[in-house]
């Protein structure tokens, strides 16, 4: 079965071999992109070679560069636990910054390239390097101002792939990333029902108020799923069964449990484990929350499964031995381990009580005001924070509809400016 850590080789000797210079991944924390809190793509640590206030040329030597990139989204934190979610995750990626020199797959020089290359590497890889069977492509089918993308469309006609299907702006424009920034019309490709790799060709830069306006030069941004790929290269049923959660499996197959725990405990801790290589603290604000939050969630699936403290430094260290020869970042398991440990044996006694006092006072057939009201309270006498609860109800199927989503809210703003109020004395 072929593994993790040689697929990341081929894949970057591949784009090394056709001019690329292979840049390490970015840390989770952007540098100098207040756009976003975290790092959730590849082509973000290249945003200025896109619009030229930075020379790809000077910086790397070449206008093409290939990435395998550690990036964290929160846009799907509550799906965890399911078969395919995750919060981290890696994306490998080839990037091309205009003017385009040559657009053509043959062409292993250093000069910036378009749709019939990139296309073209992507086929080559997958199904040559890779030996895998593209299932079909998707291209933009234009919208409002943006055109159908024809070019793509050729481009894949002439490689043979018959299947491609039209999507509009939803599925087939990418970005930017925050506010403002590179994006442009994508085409993706599906392997096995699965959407892979997804091919953006940054023609536009759209601002603040959403306008956009054509790039000097267009360039290249492409991102595969390595989760995804592994998926399908070692034939498991879900990403959890791949050689990149093994270390963590083999330790949580000696816990009984439901799978949907174990799943959460593997993507939260990998995804806490990485950020805090990267420099990052738990807190109550932005980025430092997003920590809190997934450790926190963490803590209370270990506890359902009944995953001690010992265990969790094992995990710890499986997680930092399966990445560190990739990441060296991870090389420093005395911190990482002091920071959760910190945090977790802080919030164990909240979550202790704040369980307690939840499985007290939740019937299950309060009225939705009623049940707003709970968990303001269990957030304001216990500290258990609503995430936790709306958590704790999903499990028991309570449903924690807008009402009492609203009713939290008011309540919630009402202690706020008392506390405020109180503290200006
Ligand atoms: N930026 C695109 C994505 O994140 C392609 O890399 O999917």
């Amino acid at each position: 079965m072929i593994k993790s850590e040689e697929i990341r080789e081929l894949f970057l000797n591949f784009f090394k071999k056709r001019g690329h210079t292979i840049v390490n991944s970015s840390s989770l924390i952007p540098v100098d992109d207040p756009s976003v809190l975290l790092t959730t793509a590849g082509m973000q640590q290249f945003k200025k070679y896109y619009t030229r206030e930075k020379d790809p040329l000077k910086d790397f030597g070449s206008q093409r560069t290939a990435s395998i990139q550690k990036c964290f989204r929160t846009t799907d934190i509550d799906e965890v636990g399911d078969e395919r979610h995750l919060t981290f995750f890696e994306m490998l990626g080839n990037f091309s910054f205009g003017p385009i020199i040559n657009d053509d797959p043959l062409d292993f020089g250093n000069g910036g390239y378009f749709k019939k290359a990139a296309i073209y590497w992507a086929h080559e890889f997958l199904t040559k390097e890779l030996g895998l069977k593209i299932d079909y492509t998707t291209i933009f089918g234009g919208e409002k101002n943006v055109p159908l993308d024809e070019d793509s469309l050729k481009i894949w006609q002439e490689i043979g792939i018959n299947k491609i299907e039209k999507r509009g702006r939803e599925d087939n424009f990418w970005g930017p990333t925050g506010d403002e920034g590179p994006c442009g019309p994508t085409t993706e490709i599906y392997l096995e029902g699965i959407e892979v790799w997804n091919l953006v060709f940054n023609e536009y830069y759209q601002d603040k108020n959403g306008n956009l306006k054509k790039l000097e030069f267009p360039g290249v941004d492409t991102g595969m799923g390595f989760e995804r790929l592994m998926k399908i290269l070692q034939k498991t049923e879900t990403i959890f069964e791949t050689d990149l959660f093994e270390p963590l499996r083999e330790i949580l197959d000696n816990f009984s449990g439901e799978i949907r725990r174990k799943r959460i405990i593997m993507d939260h801790l990998r995804g806490s484990v990485f950020l805090i290589a990267d420099g990052l603290f738990p807190s109550n604000l932005e980025r430092g929350y997003i920590l809190r939050r997934i450790l926190r969630r963490l803590l209370l699936h270990l506890r359902f499964l009944e995953i001690n403290f010992d265990v969790l430094e094992k995990m710890i260290k499986a997680i930092i031995e399966k990445y560190k020869a990739f990441y060296p970042e991870l090389n420093n398991f005395e911190k990482i381990k002091k920071v959760i440990f910190d945090e977790l044996q802080v919030f164990n006694e909240t979550l202790n009580k704040g369980l307690r006092e939840f499985n007290k006072i939740i019937k299950g057939n309060e009225s939705e005001e009623a049940l707003g009201e709970k968990v303001f309270y269990l957030y304001t006498s216990y500290g258990l924070p609503v995430e936790i609860s709306k958590e704790l109800l999903r499990e028991q199927e309570i449903n924690f509809s807008q009402k009492a989503e609203e009713v939290f809210k008011q309540l919630f703003e009402k202690h706020r400016l008392i506390s405020k109020k109180e503290e200006n004395g």
